[in-house]
């Protein structure tokens, strides 16, 4: 057990992140109109207890009051999403009235010394731009690039890091093969094309982005894991780790890092026609130089082929043939989500080996966190032990990573406070901030004070 603290780099950024369907509420206010997350709410069984992002936690009003939240938990940066459905309510058309909290939110933060770290798309596509296919219709991607020129003609001069899409892989995997999240769609095929179509708006915005403004930090967040074979001896585990390291984690890596689909992929998925939908040029432009990597992490696989599963449709990896994921006996999160932290360090060396090193960019964790369940006292206040005990021990394990020569260069917690999680609804919280839903009141846990303390001093203190 370690006694002294552990130092971070020079310079490292402390943030906390949160999305805006999950937060924001005034779903329908000043011009927003549908995204995908409010149609797929309304489907009966969507969402648990019929929860909806229509209130959330009332961000869209009391954001200034957010804002010096922030400053109470010495963050020194904020990922923030803006909401396409309320920027473009019809997916095409700029809505000023929308635009405006953005802006306002960005000047409460500058003003509070924060640094603004915008993403453009975390998961709420404009209902509207669903009804034309979706992500599964190359169009979108071109709409997605408008929009990112949008936002930058409205904020360029103000948000200086920006990020294209958040975890493409939940958007078409979870949202047209598995359909647990919006749309709800279960067709393999579509997925595909959408992780396709998702990569080329990537590009496309990234493009355009860096046209209008050469100077600017660019980047995309992706939901990486570590996939272990259960007995590295045996060739069905070992195949089973591979085919969803494709299936998950190089589907990306490889045509963002390498300009190309991985060839063992293409062999997977061939039946699913993602061939077809790959037109000349497009890995260029998915290729495209970025200038940061964000890693999102929450958890570890062990991943077997046996006994093969019968094939669980819908499953969000279209090809498996027979691999799944076993329990190995870790402790585990309120999503069920195993606690493994030395899956983190291992991921990121990899990820600087493979991918980012030889482009010589830096990582930046862009997301991880846990839930749990939090007893509030008579006063609101939560003990999360559990949730800091977490924390330190992913921070140990980044740290590590970056004694191993990884070049991080921050860490975004998951999340600023309690709000809607997606198909989970209110029922799983991940904040460093309790909200109470019904006083809409936010009263830092004890994992926030934690928090808090470790970026004013940008180290860890000796292990709890
Ligand atoms: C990530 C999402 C984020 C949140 C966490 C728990 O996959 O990006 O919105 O739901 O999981």
């Amino acid at each position: 057990m370690s006694t002294t603290p552990l130092e971070f780099p020079e310079g490292f950024l402390w943030g906390a992140a949160t999305a805006a369907y999950q937060i924001e509420g005034a779903a329908h206010e000043d011009g927003r109109q549908d995204s995908i997350w409010d149609a797929f709410a309304r489907k009966p069984g969507a969402v648990a207890d019929a929860h909806n992002g229509e209130v959330a936690c009332d961000h869209y009003h009391r954001s200034a009051q957010d804002v010096a939240l922030m400053g109470e938990l010495n963050l020194s940066a904020y990922r923030f999403s803006t909401s396409w459905a309320r920027c473009m309510p019809d997916g095409g058309t700029p809505n000023p009235d929308g635009i405006r909290f953005y802006s306002r939110l960005v000047d409460e933060l500058l003003a509070a010394g924060i640094t603004p770290w915008l993403t453009l798309y975390h998961w709420d596509l404009p209902q509207a731009l669903e009804d034309e296919g979706g992500w599964a219709n190359r169009e979108t991607a071109e709409r997605f690039a408008d929009y990112a020129a949008v936002m930058h003609e409205a904020l360029g001069g103000r948000v200086r890091i920006w990020t294209t899409l958040n975890e493409p892989w939940c958007s078409a995997f979870l949202g047209y093969a598995e359909g647990v999240h919006a749309p709800g769609r279960t067709e393999p095929a579509a997925a595909l094309a959408a992780a396709h179509h998702l990569l080329l708006g990537h590009g496309l915005a990234t493009q355009r982005l860096r046209a209008r403004d050469p100077e600017a930090k660019l980047g995309i967040t992706l939901n990486l894991n570590v996939f272990d074979p259960v007995d590295p001896a045996d060739e069905g585990d070992r195949d089973a780790a591979r085919r969803l390291d494709g299936q998950f984690n190089r589907i990306f890596l490889d045509p963002l890092f390498r300009g190309e689909y991985p060839a063992d992929l293409l062999a997977d998925v061939s039946h699913l026609g993602l061939a077809d939908v790959i037109r000349a040029g497009d890995l260029e432009v998915i290729a495209e130089p970025i200038d940061l990597l964000g890693v999102n992490y929450y958890h570890g696989e062990a991943v077997t082929k046996s006994p093969p599963t019968a094939t669980a449709q819908p499953s969000p990896f279209v090809a498996a043939d027979g691999a799944h994921s076993v329990p190995r006996g870790l402790p585990v999160t309120g999503m069920g989500w195993e606690v493994q932290p030395d899956g983190l360090r291992r991921l990121l060396n990899r990820v600087q080996q493979e991918y980012t090193g030889p482009a010589g960019i830096p990582i930046y964790i862009t997301e991880n966190g846990a839930a749990y369940e939090d007893v509030p006292d008579a006063d609101g206040f939560v003990d999360d032990q559990d949730r800091l005990t977490f924390f330190d021990a992913h921070l140990r394990a980044l740290h590590a990573a970056v004694a191993d020569g990884v070049d991080v260069r921050g860490y975004l917690a998951w999340s600023l406070m309690d709000n809607f999680e997606w198909a989970y609804g209110y029922h799983q919280r991940f904040g460093l901030v309790r909200v109470d839903y019904e006083s809409q009141q936010r009263i830092p846990k004890a994992s926030g004070r934690w928090y808090a303390g470790v970026a004013a001093q940008n180290a860890l203190p000796p292990a709890p």
